[in-house]
């Protein structure tokens, strides 16, 4: 007798089959598993899916959006000086309600793991306390990582270094920098190397927001190829944003991909957060604001696709949907080709997955038994219609349902329901 049964899915590489869950692991998948189980969730013809996964997010910011007031310039600056007010105004108990709420819509949507960066610079570190506290109550239906964040900068700011270090010892797991608004190039440069040999020292992994303007002379992931080469940190060192490799010369460009490669670092672009973030100094034509995702691919470096913000002094929108955030990086990076869509149904599951480091990940026998049974036929058309999540389970229990999306139609010589799904052909 099994705990839970989903029946008749069909899995993003296009496999029907049943998955049969034990506790909080599965036991099978295969066509038609005849034994009982206590539930059963009827998927055939629906997409069931690992989790949705967010591999860059301001979870101590979210739901903000306003305080103390907009962003009127739309820029990054402004939002960093907004927050810079935030941060001191609101309490340890407002933000945990906050991002409390940000996780039931993101249970809802099927996004169970979230790697969140956490602002580091108050002497207060009360964005240390609340996310830890957060950690917890929302341990036993998303994997929370915390990455120790200086949002104003390791040197830059009264204390950087050191609240960084205290945050890290509080239990904050990741590394992060912020290179690009150290007061110079040589500052950024030289906290990366302190970071990435706090990193080593420590064990720990690396997430930098590295290089996120449209300067191409900020060259930060350069240094931060380089120190993980040198500190042997390969596969655990994240550069997030790289913006500025949008607007960097293609010659130095095609030195430094191969450089990147090498060090085995991973890449994080934003697309929904720098789309509208970049190019605000520019009259037209206006860049993008998106690193180079399929150039980088095509050189076997690690991309996946990050939320970033939500609601907050930085973005003024956003839905805790990771298909949101597939869907306008494929715009963005113009990944239009079939294989490249699907590749960014991939990119907001399992390439964030192996990137941030999450374990037993995936739709195997061993497997913790976290999916989403979603309302489209296949990878491609789940990012066309970012469409309901039928089913979400999390660790073996099913943590939230919704309802398909037909709508009732009155028009003559008409079926009466329609459905967004394309017509089969
Ligand atoms: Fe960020």
């Amino acid at each position: 007798m099994f705990d839970l049964l989903v029946k008749g899915g069909t899995l993003p590489d296009g496999r029907v089959a049943d998955i049969a869950i034990k506790g909080d692991r599965i036991a099978e998948v295969a066509p038609n598993i005849a034994a009982e189980a206590r539930e059963v969730i009827e998927a055939a013809g629906d997409l069931v899916s690992p989790p949705f996964v967010d591999p860059h997010f301001h979870l101590d910011a979210t739901l903000s959006y306003g305080l103390p007031r907009v962003n009127a310039s739309g820029t990054l600056l402004e939002g960093i000086s907004l927050w810079g007010e935030l941060r001191d105004l609101t309490t340890v108990d407002e933000m945990v309600q906050r991002a409390l709420h940000y996780c039931d819509w993101a249970a809802s949507m099927g996004l169970l793991a979230i790697r969140s960066h956490v602002d580091t610079t108050p002497d207060h570190l009360n964005t240390v306390t609340a996310m830890l506290e957060v950690r917890e109550k929302v341990r036993g239906y998303i994997d929370l990582q915390l990455v120790a964040f200086p949002q104003d900068g390791l040197y830059r700011a009264p204390n950087g270094r050191e609240n960084l270090m205290r945050a890290l010892d509080m239990g904050v797991e990741v590394v992060g920098g912020i290179p690009h608004f150290e007061r110079t190039m040589q500052a950024g440069a030289d906290s990366l190397r302190d970071l990435c040999e706090i990193a080593a020292d420590r064990g720990l992994r690396v997430d930098i927001h590295c290089d996120e303007t449209d300067d191409p002379q900020s060259r930060h992931i350069e240094t931060l190829a380089y120190e993980t080469q040198r500190l042997g940190l390969q596969g655990r060192v994240v550069g997030s944003h790289l913006t500025s490799m949008h607007s960097m010369d293609n010659y130095y460009v095609s030195k430094l991909l191969p450089l990147i490669a090498e060090a085995g670092i991973a890449a994080i672009p934003n697309p929904l957060i720098n789309i509208m973030l970049q190019g605000r100094h520019d009259s037209f034509p206006k860049r993008r604001g998106l690193t180079r995702v399929k150039e980088m691919q095509a050189m076997g470096i690690p991309v996946g696709w990050g939320q970033d913000c939500v609601l907050d002094p930085w973005y003024s929108l956003g839905t805790a949907d990771m298909l949101d955030v597939a869907f306008m990086g494929l715009h963005v990076a113009q990944m239009s080709h079939p294989d490249e869509m699907a590749r960014c149904f991939t990119m907001v599951t399992r390439t964030n997955a192996q990137i941030i480091g999450l374990q037993d990940y995936g739709l195997h026998k061993g497997a913790l038994a976290s999916l989403v049974v979603l309302d489209a036929s296949n990878p491609v058309e789940a990012v066309r219609l970012r469409p309901a999540r039928l089913a979400v389970v999390s660790k073996g229990k099913v943590i939230a349902r919704s309802a398909r999306g037909d709508a009732t139609l009155n028009l003559p010589g008409r079926p009466q329901t329609t459905h967004r799904r394309a017509p089969k052909r």
